[in-house]
C-alpha cells in the first residue's frame, strides 16, 4: 500500500528514504517537512497500519473495556497533506551504498539522496526449550498486545519472565485482570537494570499488594507443556504451572541492514551527534542507535521516546542544513497500578543514590550523584524534582548530599558551587 498525495516531481527529486516508521522514523519524516524540505520523502513501514503510539500497548491498551485501537502517531491525512509518502507491510532488506538505492521486500529497488535508518528494537527472544509453545509470547508490537490482550482473562495463570518495564506494566494489567501473576526474575530485585534498591523495593511492595508474587534469582530453564505451554521450569527444579506465559527479558536493535552494509554497529549502529552513521549519507535515529552522551560522555543506546524524537530533530536539521534544538536530557517513565515513576537522565549502577522522602509516603525521589554532580532522578509523585532535576543535570550541578536528603529542602537549594560550571570544569569531571 502507497499512500500519500504529494506531486510527482517533488517526490523524485533528493529523496529521503526512511527505514521504520515507528515514533522515530515519523518524527524525522514530519521534522524535514517542518523544516522545509522540499524533496521526496518515503517512509518504509513493516507493519501494515497506521504508525501507532507504543507506550499505551503495555499499559492501557490491555486494560478490560479498553479499545483496540491504539493512538495513532499521525492521522492518514497528515501524511498526505505533507507530501510523505508511506509504503506498508514492506521492509528495506539490503543496502546498496555505491549506487545509493535500498532494496525492498516487494522486490523493488529504492533510489535515495540520504537514507535513514529508524529500524527500532526487538524484543529479545527466549531461547530456553519450549519457548516456541502456543501461549509463550513477547510484547513489542500492537499485534502481540492485542494477542496478549485475549489471553489474559480472570483465572488465567500468568508467569512473567523478567521485572522490567514491560514485565511490570504487565504484571500490573494482568492482576487487574483478575490473573495469577507469578514474576521470574534472574536478579534480585526489579527493574534492576534501570534504578536503585529503594525505587525496587517500593514497586516490589506495590505489586505484593496487589496480589503479584515475584520469585528472584530465577534461571529460567524450559517451558513445558503439550499442544501449548503449560508450566515454567527454573534451574533449582521448581516447576511454575502457567497458562500464558511472558517473556519481557529486554531488546535487541534492529541493527542488521546497518551491518550487513558495513556501517559500523556495536550493540546498536554507530551515530554521531547529529545522527551520522560512517557513510555521509546515511543517517540513523532512535532505538537502534548508540552514540556518545553530550552529558557526561558515556557511550549508550537509549531507549525512550524522548531520545527517539530528539534524534529525529538533529537528523532532520542535519540533512537540512539547518541547527538543531540543544539536546534534553533524558528522560524515562512507567506507570504501574497507577503509580508513575519517572526518571531524568541516566542512571549509573555505582552512582551515589539519596533518597529525598518517605518511600512509605507514596512520594518521594532518589537523586543519583556522579563525582559530586547530579547525574539522575527517579520521581514518584514528585512533579517539581522532576522538573528541577532536568534543568540541574543539564547545568551539571553539583549538589551537597546533606541538602539533597532533606525533602523539605528544594533539589534547587541543594545545590553547591556556583550553579554554571565551566567546559573545563565539566570536562574535568567527566573524566
Ligand atoms: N530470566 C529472567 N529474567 C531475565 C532474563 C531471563 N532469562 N533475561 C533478562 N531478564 C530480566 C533482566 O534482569 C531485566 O530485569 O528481564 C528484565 C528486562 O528488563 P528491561 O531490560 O527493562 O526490558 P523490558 O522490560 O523487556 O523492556 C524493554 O521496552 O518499555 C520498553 O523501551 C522500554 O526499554 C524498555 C523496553
Amino acid at each position: 500500500m502507497r499512500s500519500g498525495t504529494g506531486a510527482a516531481p517533488v517526490m523524485t527529486r533528493n529523496p529521503v528514504v526512511i527505514a521504520g516508521a515507528g515514533h522515530s522514523g515519523v518524527a524525522v519524516a514530519a521534522g524535514l517537512r517542518s523544516r522545509g524540505w522540499e524533496g521526496g520523502v518515503l517512509l518504509i513501514d513493516a507493519e501494515n497500519e497506521l504508525p501507532y503510539e507504543r507506550p499505551p500497548l503495555s499499559k492501557e491498551l490491555l486494560k478490560d473495556g479498553a479499545s483496540d485501537e491504539s493512538a495513532v502517531l499521525r492521522k492518514e491525512k497528515f501524511y498526505a497533506d505533507k507530501g510523505i509518502d508511506r509504503l506498508a507491510g514492506v521492509t528495506a532488506e539490503s543496502i546498496d551504498r555505491d549506487s545509493r538505492t535500498v532494496l525492498l521486500s516487494d522486490g523493488t529497488r529504492q533510489a535515495y539522496h540520504r537514507l535513514v535508518i529508524a529500524t527500532g528494537s526487538r524484543a529479545r527472544p527466549l531461547t530456553v526449550p519450549g519457548a516456541g509453545l502456543p501461549g509463550v509470547r513477547s510484547l513489542r508490537t500492537r499485534g502481540d498486545a492485542l494477542e496478549l490482550k485475549r489471553l489474559l482473562v480472570r483465572g488465567a495463570r500468568v508467569a512473567i519472565i523478567g521485572a522490567g518495564y514491560i514485565g511490570l506494566e504487565v504484571a500490573a494489567a494482568a492482576a487487574a485482570k483478575g490473573c495469577e501473576v507469578t514474576v521470574l526474575e534472574f536478579q534480585d530485585r526489579v527493574m534492576s537494570r534501570v534504578t536503585s534498591g529503594p525505587v525496587s523495593r517500593h514497586f516490589e511492595q506495590l505489586h505484593g499488594r496487589h496480589g503479584v508474587r515475584f520469585v528472584f534469582g530465577a534461571a529460567v530453564t524450559s517451558i513445558d507443556g503439550g499442544q501449548r505451554a503449560e508450566s515454567v521450569t527454573v534451574a533449582d527444579g521448581t516447576v511454575f504451572p502457567a497458562d500464558v506465559v511472558l517473556a519481557g527479558i529486554g531488546v535487541l536493535p534492529n541493527e542488521e541492514l546497518a551491518a550487513d552494509a558495513g556501517l559500523e554497529c556495536r550493540d546498536g549502529i554507530l551515530v554521531d551527534g547529529d545522527g551520522r552513521t560512517s557513510d555521509p549519507a546515511i543517517y540513523a535515529s532512535g532505538d537502534v542507535t548508540r552514540f556518545t552522551s553530550p552529558i557526561d560522555c558515556a557511550s549508550q543506546r537509549l531507549e525512550c521516546i524522548q531520545n527517539a524524537q530528539a534524534q529525529a530533530d538533529r537528523v532532520a536539521a542535519h540533512i537540512t542544513g539547518q541547527a538543531a534544538a540543544e539536546p534534553e536530557i533524558p528522560w524515562f517513565w512507567t506507570v504501574q497500578h497507577g503509580v508513575r515513576l519517572q526518571t531524568a537522565g541516566v542512571r549509573h549502577p555505582e552512582d551515589q543514590a539519596i533518597v529525598r522522602g518517605e518511600p512509605s509516603d507514596g512520594k518521594f525521589s532518589v537523586v543519583y550523584l556522579r563525582k559530586g554532580r547530579l547525574a539522575a532522578v527517579d520521581t514518584i509523585a514528585h512533579l517539581a524534582d522532576f522538573r528541577t532535576a532536568k534543568r540541574l543535570i543539564a547545568q551539571g550541578a553539583r549538589i551537597d548530599p546533606a541538602l539533597a536528603a532533606d525533602p523539605g529542602i528544594p533539589l534547587s537549594e541543594a545545590t553547591s558551587g556556583t550553579p554554571n560550571h565551566s567546559d573545563a570544569d565539566l570536562a574535568a569531571a567527566r573524566s
